[in-house]
């Protein structure tokens, strides 16, 4: 039956939520429906990806994309392989172009990339024949961040066409915003923008959201907020007065949820700053999602790795 939902997959990549329409994202959430399952038997492994190699090519630090894309490839019998920026030659000054040519040599299925610059994940997936998944790259696009978030709501609602979802906080740096925009249009819900003017994107203006500068309004009546970590290494200085007044403005409390809809959700894709970017409390709370995320990262990348390595007529069995 995996053989089924994976021949229908025709894309080479996973490089942006921008390349899905709404039947390919939804096929993506569904394939991470079924492999959910698999997570929470006592024996954690199912041979469907036996042979298969996957790449984890982190140029930048991960704590959660890391160790879910390495569990999702075991669990799915993939043999994984790490490769970090600090243990490579990357430091000897190999160039981006030679290290990816000499990975590929080695004939993997997929590469999994994390990388600081914008637009890394396209530089790789146009110089090797095998899948890339952008892990992240620069503060252009985090796709599997964004389909884990949407697995996560799903889960809990059912449906998210006719919600409505507030990102909050460093959006200008933000490869989750951008993705998440993406994919929460996508699949039918309202997305609100809010944060301080100077982490707003230029342009913020033709994206299909709603703007709001103060928090308190930009609350009122949402299904679910989603906290942004601030980007402190991507960001210029100046940018904020202090962390204390960025807090005391944009920091989600307890009060804040009151104006929200009842029983609405909280995301926080991590890592998490406390007593910043949302209170110990909120994080901590009933309606926080924040580890049913993390949760859904591994089932959605089980998916992201099956549907990419098995697709129709490139390395299917
Ligand atoms: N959400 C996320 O990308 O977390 P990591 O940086 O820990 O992978």
């Amino acid at each position: 039956m995996e053989k089924t939902i994976g021949s229908k997959w025709r894309h080479k990549d996973l490089l942006d939520v921008s390349q899905l329409d709404r039947d390919e994202a939804l096929h993506i959430l569904d394939t991470a429906a079924r492999f959910q399952e698999i997570n929470t038997r006592p024996v954690k492994k199912v041979p469907t990806l036996k042979g298969k190699s996957v790449v984890l090519f982190f140029a930048e630090p991960s704590t959660r994309t890391k160790t879910s894309f390495d569990m999702a490839g075991k669990r799915l019998s993939a043999d994984t392989f790490s490769l970090a920026t600090s243990s490579s030659s990357l430091v000897k000054g190999e160039s981006l172009k030679d290290t990816v040519l000499t990975l590929q040599a080695m004939n993997p299925d997929a590469i999994v990339i994390r990388h600081s610059m914008s637009g890394a994940a396209r530089f790789v997936a146009d110089r090797v024949r095998c899948s890339v998944l952008n892990g992240g790259d620069g503060r252009h696009a985090h796709p599997t961040q964004a389909l884990l978030d949407a697995y996560t709501l799903r889960h809990e609602w059912g449906d998210l066409e006719g919600r409505t979802v507030l990102i909050l906080g460093d959006i200008a740096h933000s490869r989750v915003a951008r993705s998440n925009v993406l994919l929460l249009n996508l699949l039918g819900a309202r997305v609100r923008l809010c944060g301080p003017r100077t982490l707003l994107p230029a342009g913020v203006a033709t994206w299909p959201v709603e703007v709001f500068s103060r928090l308190k309004e930009a609350v009122r009546g949402v299904d679910a907020v989603m906290c942004l970590r601030l980007q402190l290494e991507r960001q210029h200085a100046g940018l904020l007065p202090s962390l204390r007044e960025y807090s005391d403005e944009y920091g989600l409390g307890a009060r804040h949820m009151e104006l929200a809809n009842p029983d609405a959700k909280i995301l926080h894709p991590g890592p998490v700053n406390r007593g910043v970017e949302i209170s110990s409390e909120l994080a901590d709370c009933a309606d926080s999602l924040i580890l049913d995320q993390v949760a859904s990262g591994v089932a959605v990348r089980m998916a992201a790795l099956f549907l990419l390595i098995t697709r129709k007529g490139e390395n299917a069995q």
